[in-house]
Formats: C-alpha cells, sequence, structure tokens
C-alpha cells in the first residue's frame, strides 16, 4: 500500500498543536503494518538538516514565487522517506508555519499552502517526477486541501483522496480572485466545489474532492454535522456522511510515558504513582515558584490560549479554584487578551499561580507529570491529545463532554466508581458554573487519598496506542481499490 501522507506540522520537525504530534505518530505506526507510506511538508527553516534532506527533483515555479524542489530526507528517528517541498521565497522566514513571531498570519499564507497542496497532487500524479507514485493520497487539514482540488481540475489516473480534518475552525478562506492565480478554474469555484460565501476555501475543497473523509475522533464525527459544530459545513459534511467516519487518535508512547521520559527529573511508572507524583510535583512547584505544599491540589494547563479550549470559562471561574486552596500552572500562548489576563493574575497571587506564556516542549512535560488534575474546559475540541497524555502520566483530567474527550474520559461518577471504570471528571454545559461544579468534584475526591488513587491507577492503564488507528485507517485505503486498481483511469479512482 503505498501512501503519500502530507501534513503541513510533523513533530519533531515542526510543531503548533496536536497535528504534529499525528502526522509524527501515525506514520509510523502505518509503516509498522505494511503501509509503504512517505511523509511530504514544506520546508520551513532549518528543517533540511533535521531530515539530512538533499534536493531529488526539481518542480518548477507554479505560482512566480521561484523554482519549487523536491528535498528527500528521513523523518528523524524512522526508516520514513520525508519530502520537503523548499521554496525558498515562501518558506525561508523566522517565525512559525502560519505565523510571524508577533503572532500575525503570514500575508501569503494563500500561495505558501497552496504550494504544498500543489506539490502533493503534482506528485500524485503518473506524471510525477519522482519514479514513486501512490494510490492513496491522505491530506490533513486545509493547508492540504487544494491537493484533491488540483487533482480534480488535471483529471486522468490519479490515487485514492483521504482527508482528515483536524480542526473546523481553520478554513483556509481567501479572496475569490486567487482562483486564477493558482490556476484553477472558475468551473470548480461553485457551491458543489471550493466556493464559500463568495470566497475560496480550501478546507472545503478538500471536503469536496476527497473520496473518503475522517476526524479524529467518533463524536466529533457527529458534531461537525450539525450547525454548533460544522461551522458552516455542515451541509456538506452530512450529506457526505457515509464516506466520513471517526477514526479516534492514538498517542505516541516513546514520547508521551512517564517512565522513560527524558524531560523528568524523577521517572514514575503505574506501580510507583503516588511517589513519583510528588516528587514531581514539589520539583515543578520549586521551578515555578509556587509555595510547596504537597496537599494543594495542583491544577495544570497546557494549551492555545483561545476561545475553542475555553480559557475564558477558566478565567471565570479562577476565583473559586483559588478559594478553593488549589493552584495553577498554565503553559500557553495565544490570544494576547487571554494571555494578558493570565499574567495579570499571576501576578496578583503568586501564591497560587503560575504562568508561563510561551511554547516550551520541556515544560509541558514536566507540567504533565507534576500536576494533579489537567484542566481543559474546551468548547469544541476534534480529539485532544494533551488529556490522553495526561491520563497517562495520572493527572486526571477535568473536561468539558465534547468531541475526542467525550471519547476518553470517563467521569467519576457512582457508577463508574463502583465498576472502577472512571479516569476523570465530565462536566456537560460549557458555564463557568458547570466547570466550577466539576473541579470542586475533583477537588473532593482529591482530599480523599484512597479515592484518588484508584482513579489515577484506572487513568494510568488507559491505552490509547495508534495501532488501532493505524489498522483503521489501512482498512480505509483498501476500500478505496477493490482489485488493487484505484486511480487507474477516470478522474475517480475505481471503487
Ligand atoms: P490542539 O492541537 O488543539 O492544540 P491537542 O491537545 O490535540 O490540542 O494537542 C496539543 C499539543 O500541543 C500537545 O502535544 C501539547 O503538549 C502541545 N502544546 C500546546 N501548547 C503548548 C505550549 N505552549 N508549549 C508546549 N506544548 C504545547
Ligand atoms: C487539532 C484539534 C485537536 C486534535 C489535533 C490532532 O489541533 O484541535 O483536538 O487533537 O488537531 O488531531
Amino acid at each position: 500500500m503505498k501512501v503519500l501522507f502530507t501534513s503541513p506540522e510533523i513533530y519533531p520537525l515542526a510543531k503548533t498543536g496536536g497535528l504534529a504530534d499525528v502526522a509524527g505518530a501515525l506514520p509510523p505506526a502505518l509503516y509498522r503494518v505494511g503501509a509503504d507510506i512517505r511523509l511530504l511538508m514544506p520546508a520551513y527553516p532549518g528543517i533540511d538538516a533535521m531530515a539530512r534532506a538533499k534536493p531529488v527533483a526539481n518542480l518548477g515555479d507554479p505560482f512566480g514565487r521561484g523554482e519549487a524542489t523536491v528535498l528527500e530526507g528521513r523523518l528523524p528517528q524512522s526508516d520514513i522517506t520525508l519530502w520537503l517541498v523548499d521554496c525558498p521565497a515562501l518558506f525561508h522566514r523566522d517565525g512559525g508555519p502560519y505565523q510571524d513571531g508577533a503572532g500575525r498570519d503570514w500575508p501569503d499564507n494563500d500561495l505558501r499552502f497552496a504550494l504544498l497542496g500543489w506539490a502533493a497532487a503534482r506528485l500524485s500524479r503518473r506524471d510525477s517526477p519522482l519514479s514513486w507514485k501512490p494510490r492513496i493520497l491522505h491530506a490533513h487539514d486545509w493547508q492540504t486541501g487544494l491537493a484533491p482540488a488540483y487533482l480534480r481540475a488535471w483529471g486522468g489516473p490519479r490515487p485514492g483522496l483521504v482527508f482528515t480534518i483536524h480542526n473546523m475552525a481553520y478554513q483556509g478562506l481567501f479572496a475569490a480572485d486567487l482562483v486564477p492565480r493558482l490556476n484553477l478554474p472558475w468551473s470548480l469555484h461553485t457551491m458543489a466545489g471550493f466556493e464559500f460565501w463568495g470566497r475560496i476555501s480550501y478546507l472545503k475543497a478538500g471536503l469536496a474532492f476527497s473520496d473518503r473523509l475522517t476526524t479524529v475522533s467518533p463524536t466529533y464525527a457527529k458534531e461537525i454535522q450539525t450547525p454548533a459544530y460544522g461551522f458552516g459545513m455542515e451541509g456538506l459534511l452530512s450529506y457526505r456522511a457515509q464516506d466520513l467516519s471517526g477514526i479516534l487518535n492514538g498517542a505516541d508512547y516513546t514520547v508521551w510515558d512517564p517512565a522513560t521520559d527524558p524531560h523528568l527529573a524523577h521517572r514514575y511508572g503505574p506501580d510507583q504513582a503516588a511517589q513519583g507524583k510528588a516528587v514531581n510535583k514539589a520539583a515543578l512547584q520549586a521551578e515555578l515558584g509556587l509555595p510547596a505544599d504537597p496537599s494543594a491540589p495542583l491544577c495544570v494547563v497546557i494549551s492555545r490560549l483561545n476561545d475553542q479550549k475555553g480559557m475564558d470559562l477558566l478565567l471565570a471561574v479562577m476565583p473559586a479554584l483559588l478559594e478553593q486552596g488549589a493552584q495553577l500552572a498554565l503553559l500557553g500562548t495565544g490570544e494576547h487578551s487571554i494571555e494578558s489576563a493570565l499574567q495579570a493574575l499571576a501576578r496578583a497571587r503568586p501564591d497560587q499561580v503560575a504562568v508561563r506564556i510561551g511554547y516550551s516542549e520541556e515544560l509541558a512535560h514536566r507540567l504533565q507529570a507534576g500536576g494533579d488534575m489537567l484542566l481543559m474546559p474546551s468548547r469544541f475540541e476534534p480529539c485532544g491529545l494533551t488529556q490522553i497524555y495526561a491520563l497517562r502520566y495520572g493527572t486526571l483530567p477535568v473536561v468539558s463532554f465534547t468531541g475526542g474527550l467525550a471519547d476518553t474520559v470517563v467521569d467519576a461518577s457512582y457508577e463508574t466508581l463502583l465498576h472502577g471504570t472512571a479516569t476523570g471528571f465530565v462536566f456537560d454545559q460549557c458555564t463557568p458554573s458547570a466547570f466550577q461544579w466539576c473541579f470542586e468534584r475533583a477537588i473532593g475526591m482529591y482530599r480523599h487519598p484512597e479515592r484518588w488513587d484508584s482513579v489515577r491507577a484506572t487513568a494510568m492503564r488507559q491505552r490509547f496506542g495508534w495501532e488501532e488507528a493505524a489498522g483503521r485507517y489501512l482498512d480505509l485505503y483498501r476500500s478505496l481499490m477493490p482489485n488493487g486498481e484505484a486511480g487507474k483511469a477516470g478522474s475517480r479512482p475505481q471503487v
């Protein structure tokens, strides 16, 4: 099974969130179950050296921004071939994959990610400059959404197309006058194509022109077919319900396991949970300048700071949280108003609140290890990996009942406690009072160590490995090629 897998970010090469974790862990899992998988992403600065990549093909200059080249290297710590789309004018600059250092979107993201989609399409065709040709093109999120559109526009044989939605809130919306500059035909700029309220949507291109759609949890697959979660595309998603499925993400336990985590001074497994958590908690309190109080429930947050993640709810309940004697340790970046409100809180209550604005992979691991509970009051959450990691680290998640949070955390109710299946605390309505009631329940249980230890032991035993998801993606790929003949002729694979 030859699969070209394209994503705008792949851990450990470039990461802004969970998409990178998925794109760094799912391909190795697919490789282990027998897929011949190759990766494609932009050559952001420094990645060529990390991947030891060398030029292997020239792609020409599709958008007048200079020649694009394909560099070939390896995904670090794997045998997986990685191709980088190199175009200095578009990708060689300081800052993040999508934004500059001040958090502003790059003004030419339209062309930057058009090039990624265009290159993925080009490398999927028989006339690709590379000899290896995929049977499946698996693309992720709006940044790769134009790949299926180019293949539709060009016609002819093509691989089966799978498109995974990691977040409906990011749609890659640009002015329609871009269409000719992208060398795409106006005939695709319709309601059934990539047109969205007069503009072009790269996400909609992926949704409209791919053979199969997936999202990263079963619950989110249902939610996005409703107006509350579909961001205006619920009609299209319901129309394509037969082609849409939810495959729950996994966790990469080679990176996220407290027993082997290189970022921790004190490693621990399920058998040393109580002691392991206690020493990591003390180390974290010291690192962040919080009082060394073993009995204060230490709540941690590792998050993008925005509306999706319910950070306004967090701010609203903070007085109640502090009133309960809890400590808060937060790591995140995002909207400036939320960043400043959190920083002001930390200045006002240094005895209970520590806030680190920024991005730190190491601190994220230490927060997971040192926290007693992880707060994640998301308004919507396609999957969420942070709570899955928290389970493994014995940091009980306090989460809203949505998307992947609903699929991965079992609320501590009378019944689940009785059956020994509880792993965290879940609240239904995204309101401050529901969130407050929920963490008060959590803090109440924290004060009963025996009960707490038992829920924590169950949490740490949960397994969300990638094997199961890899098997399901492989089945999906196979469903696109009866007789192994997908994409032989015509504009659709022969299904
Ligand atoms: P999302 O992708 O929506 O941001 P996920 O829970 O799926 O949410 O994944 C978030 C990933 O990003 C996790 O690996 C988490 O540890 C990481 N992360 C989020 N914010 C930060 C930060 N400020 N510093 C380091 N890692 C972060
Ligand atoms: C997105 C979602 C998050 C999901 C991640 C990986 O960033 O917001 O819920 O876990 O993608 O699929």
